[in-house]
């Protein structure tokens, strides 16, 4: 009887390997373990065995039987396992991203180090109850020069090299320009509101200039405007200080020369010590040891009238922060063409969010 055990394991064995199909699996089951079954057919001779010869053909068939059972019952599962994973690859949808054109592996976005700069001063800004307002960077005239009180052939105008456009209809052959500076939201955001106000504007301004460390044809600023009553340079330095504080994270040293700017009377260029070289000369800082940062003044009364404000009513402060020279020296980046080179391992520096 053991023999025929034997045998019968032997052919489960065997023929459950060439087995796919779930129907055929319990056929399987059903030929060995059923009422007619080979292995029942073998324990209906136990009778006749003796009690010696049980206690060894006993154990040996249970342990037939669960190993049918347990295999039937595995081959069965992974079949099941099988028909899911087809299914799902039929269905798949490939998100993966393959490996970059740039880069050598994946890697998360980051934000540009002037994003960031300009959402810590706008939020410095907000908490201090101004507002962030926008403007076009295709200006005409009127807002970049005459109502900043730069009139038409005012030896200002050529402080600041500008793109026009052709217009051959004016008698110049000068149309509109790219904005030369975000002062021209000044006046748009004078028109639109009554003082008291205060606001801030960033944006990209541009200039027909040659490039080097310090300078870029394309740049930005962040002007600000405040308009009340009896405003003073003290409060202007203030809202300075405050701002360059929260930036650099400490006391930055400054100082104050005159300026000329015709939008200003009196007008100042705050300068901050160079952050790259600590003050001993760099490309920079040109090998003076301070970098011009943030022009400022309090509003000239011409600009005011543009704006249709009372000069004799009101009074108030601008500054123009270059705001790509801030980035640069809280980063300590030593030329201003990284910032809009485009190349993915300088961005990849700042990766905060
Ligand atoms: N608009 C000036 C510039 O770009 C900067 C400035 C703004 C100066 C506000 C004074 C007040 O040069």
């Amino acid at each position: 009887m053991l023999v025929k055990l034997e045998e019968i394991e032997k052919d489960f064995t065997t023929r459950i390997e060439a087995l796919a199909k779930e129907a055929d699996l319990l056929n399987l089951k059903s030929e060995f373990l059923g009422k007619a079954g080979k292995l029942s057919e073998v324990l209906k001779g136990l009778r006749n065995c003796s009690p010696e010869e049980r206690k060894v053909i006993g154990p040996k068939a249970n342990a037939i039987k669960d190993l049918i059972q347990t295999q039937i019952h595995k081959k069965i599962e992974a079949l099941e396992i099988d028909i899911i994973n087809k299914k799902l690859n039929e269905n798949a949808i490939d998100l993966g991203l393959r490996k970059g054109r740039f880069s050598s592996s994946l890697s998360g976005g980051g934000l540009h180090p002037r994003t960031l700069i300009q959402r810590e001063i706008e939020d410095v800004f907000l908490s201090m109850g101004f507002e962030v307002l926008d403007g076009p960077h295709i200006e005409d005239d009127v807002h970049n020069f005459e109502a900043l009180n730069i009139p038409a052939d005012h030896p200002a105008r050529d402080m600041q090299d500008t793109f026009w456009f052709n217009d051959p209809s004016a008698s110049d052959g000068k149309g509109n320009l790219l904005r030369t500076h975000t002062s021209t939201i000044q006046v748009r955001g004078m028109k639109e509101r009554k003082p008291p106000f205060r606001f801030i504007a960033p944006g990209t301004v541009f200039r027909c200039e040659r490039t080097d460390a310090s300078h870029e044809f394309v740049f930005n600023q962040l002007e600000g405007m405040m308009v009340g009553k009896d405003i003073s340079i003290s409060n202007l330095i203030y809202f300075m200080k405050t701002l360059l504080k929260e930036i650099f994270k400490k006391d930055v040293e400054v100082r104050l020369r005159p300026g000329f700017f015709p939008f200003v009377e009196p007008g100042f260029e705050l300068d901050i010590s160079c952050l790259i070289c600590s003050g001993k000369g760099c490309s920079v800082c040109k090998q003076t040891g301070w970098v011009e940062l943030l022009p400022c003044g309090m509003v000239h009364p011409n600009v005011l009238v543009a704006g249709g404000i009372d000069p004799a009513e009101y009074n108030g402060f601008a500054f123009g922060l270059g705001l790509d020279r801030l980035v640069m020296m809280k980063y300590g980046i030593d030329d201003i063409r990284h910032l809009n080179s485009g190349d993915l391992r300088f961005n990849e520096q700042f990766k905060s969010y």
